[in-house]
Order: structure tokens, then sequence, then C-alpha cells
């Protein structure tokens, strides 16, 4: 299994990974929904906000993850890892956390100094992720799953409450996927 930066040409692979998995997953409409997000970062999201990682194997992607910048009012830089998948017959093999132990060391180098995420703790947790409260790293929308706000320094052990608001890219910033 090879772990890589995805190229333009990877779209229409990635998109349908995308969408098999969560409708596997979660349903069809599901599916459609992070389909179309995905397809909308390739398309519209500037390249400097916009990181995206896959996994091959065989020539066949397996698994790849999405993270897209945030921008704080306090001026820190930081990333926000979302959407991911890792096709349903590969889950349970390394593959996500791979990819996402791939993608914190490449942001960590371009001198990103946050990650977030918004998910399953128990997950995010296997590759440093902690849950942080909207007073310690602020939201940009409502979140309807608190419980779910996930961070980690990439500069230190800990993360220091950030001021005043927080932007995500306006491909996110749509309250249903809060
Ligand atoms: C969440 C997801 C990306 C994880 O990818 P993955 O390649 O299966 O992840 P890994 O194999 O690295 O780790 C999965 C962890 O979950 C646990 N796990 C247990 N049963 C599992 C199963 N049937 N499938 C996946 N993970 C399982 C494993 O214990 C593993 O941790 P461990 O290596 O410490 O044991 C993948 O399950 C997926 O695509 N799910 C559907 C879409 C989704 O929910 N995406 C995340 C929200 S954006």
């Amino acid at each position: 299994m090879k772990i890589s930066i995805y190229k333009p040409n990877n779209a229409d692979e990635i998109e349908q990974l995308f969408i098999k998995t969560f409708s596997d997953s979660e349903g069809r409409s599901e599916g459609e929904a992070i389909g179309s997000l995905v397809r909308d970062f390739m398309d519209n999201t500037d390249a400097n906000d916009l990181y995206c990682f896959i996994a091959t194997e065989h020539e066949q992607i397996i698994g790849g993850v999405f993270f897209t910048k945030m921008i704080f009012e306090s001026g820190i830089n930081a990333f926000i890892l979302s959407p991911m998948a890792t096709l349903t017959d590969h889950q349970g093999k390394g593959v996500g956390q791979k990819l996402i132990n791939f993608g914190l060391k490449t942001l960590k180098e371009d001198g990103v100094e946050l990650a977030i995420t918004y998910g399953d703790p128990n997950f995010y947790s296997k590759v440093g992720f902690g849950v942080v409260t909207e007073k310690v790293v602020p939201t940009p929308l409502t979140l309807s799953y608190p419980e779910g706000w996930l961070s980690q320094s990439l500069i230190s052990n800990e993360i220091e409450p950030i001021a005043g608001k927080s932007y995500c890219v306006k491909e996110l910033n749509k309250p249903e996927l809060w």
C-alpha cells in the first residue's frame, strides 16, 4: 500500500470512493452528499487551502483523507481533517491511521500548527486527537455533536485556548455538515 498526495486526474476515482464508502456505512443519500462535498473541494477549493492524501493498492485507490484550511482571528495556522474514507472491504487494516499520520506529518512540515477534526473520538484518539471545547477551539458553525469536536497541536503538547472567531472554507460552510 502506498500513500501519496492526490493528483487532479484521480478526482473521479476519489469521488466514487467517498460515494461508495459512505453509501455502505450511512446510506445512499449520505454517500451522494459526501461525494458532492469532495468533488466541490477538488474543483473549487484554492490549492493552498486543501490537502488530499490517498492510499493506493494494486493501482486502486482504497482510501482518502481531506484537510482544508481554517482561519482563526488569532492567526494560528490550522487545518481541519474532513472527510475521510477507507473502502469497506479494506477497513480495519490500518489504512485510515496511516493516511492520517502521513497527512499530519506533511502539514507539520508545511508549518501548520493545529489540526482539528469532527468525528468519532474513539477512532481519532488513536492518531493523537483529543476532545476540546468551543472555548478552547472556536467552531465555525454550531455543532450538532459537540462531543466529536477534536483537536491536536502539531507544535506542542497542549492546546492554548484560542480567542476570537473561526472560519472554514466556503465548501464546508453549510449547517447540515455540522
Ligand atoms: C473511519 C474509517 C475512515 C477508518 O478507516 P480504517 O482504514 O478502517 O482505519 P484503521 O484500520 O486505521 O483503524 C480502525 C480502527 O477502528 C477499529 N475497528 C474495529 N473494527 C473495525 C472495522 N470493522 N472497521 C474499521 N475499523 C474497525 C480498529 O480497532 C482500528 O483500530 P486499531 O488499529 O487500534 O485496532 C473507515 O472505517 C471508514 O471509511 N468509515 C466510513 C466512513 C466514515 O465514517 N468516515 C469517517 C468520518 S469522516
